[in-house]
């Protein structure tokens, strides 16, 4: 018996397009989202065919695209290029996009100009940063048309702020600040809200407490709605943001008990084992990948 899974058969040919009501009925009944990076049209096929639910055109295309040590270099026109491109790739996935560096903070009205910018090129929901202070401009671009996934937890574009790429959270007064600017970007009508490097009983709560987002988790256990990976971390290619591999990446090109020397999945059938792992709540592992 083989321990490689078959390739995924094209899933989204089976599987009408995503719209932001089918995502929130699908979140209802309990389905976990799979959401995965992606930055060009031809993985945007693969990963589709795949099974993976949504897209992510995330800044992080400054680490593992560009090279860079962090995401603060990443443009707008950089962003709206990959985003036409995954655009053009995929056929069912929904498709978000991420505001980079700079492009958001300074007023709501940067970031309607720079969101409408995404949304042109393709993006269906745009992704900020930030805590509290970012309700209000969640709550411009929701009420003239544009989703927003909020981003909580390890904000990379914050990363001299911080210090380094770091759980966040930890405390009980800090895990407080999360619920707290988690509660105000539910108020504003964030949609999404991506949970980074957070603890797992933190995630969960939130998830619990805020029934109206979708939280995407990545580095924060398995209480999610959904699990977010960078795709290049899947594959087994980085060693993660920042440089080393943080211990909630799993290299999904290698199947379960599998021997060392054994050949590795192929890109198709490694995504699909994401998605499977997603949805059948196996990934991530809270023993393994929790915090
Ligand atoms: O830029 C990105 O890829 C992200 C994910 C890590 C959530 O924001």
């Amino acid at each position: 018996m083989s321990v490689h899974p078959q390739p995924a058969p094209d899933a989204s040919a089976a599987r009408p397009a995503w719209t932001l009501p089918r995502l929130r009925e699908a979140s209802a009944r309990g389905e976990k989202l799979a959401m995965l990076t992606c930055y060009d049209a031809t993985f945007a096929r693969v990963l589709d065919e795949a099974g993976v639910d949504i897209l992510l055109v995330g800044d992080s295309l400054g680490n593992v695209i560009q090279g860079e040590a962090s995401t603060l270099p990443v443009t707008l026109e950089q962003m709206a290029y990959h985003t036409r491109a995954v655009a053009q790739g995929k056929r069912s996935a929904f498709l978000v996009t991420d505001l980079p560096f700079g492009t958001y903070e300074a007023s709501p009205e940067q970031a309607f100009a720079s969101a409408a910018t995404l949304m042109r090129a393709g993006a269906q929901m745009v992704k900020l940063e930030g805590g509290g202070y970012t309700a209000d401009t969640v709550r411009f671009l929701t009420e003239r048309g544009i989703p927003v996934c909020a981003h909580l937890g390890l904000t990379p574009q914050r990363v001299h702020a911080i210090g380094g790429y770091r759980v966040q959270g930890r405390d009980d007064a800090a895990a407080k600040v999360l619920l707290d600017d988690a509660t105000a970007l539910a108020q504003a009508g964030a949609a999404f809200l991506v949970l980074e490097l957070v603890p797992s009983a933190v995630a969960r709560r939130i998830s619990t407490e805020l029934p109206q987002l979708m939280t995407i988790g990545i580095g924060a256990g398995a209480g999610t709605t959904g699990q977010v990976l960078v795709l290049h971390d899947l594959l087994g290619l980085t060693g993660g943001t920042g440089g080393k591999r943080p211990r909630f990446v799993r290299d999904f090109t290698r199947a379960p008990g599998s021997a060392a020397d054994a050949p590795g999945l192929s890109i198709a059938q490694s995504v699909a084992a994401y998605v499977a792992a997603v949805k059948d709540g196996s990934f991530p592992d809270e023993a393994v990948h929790g915090y």
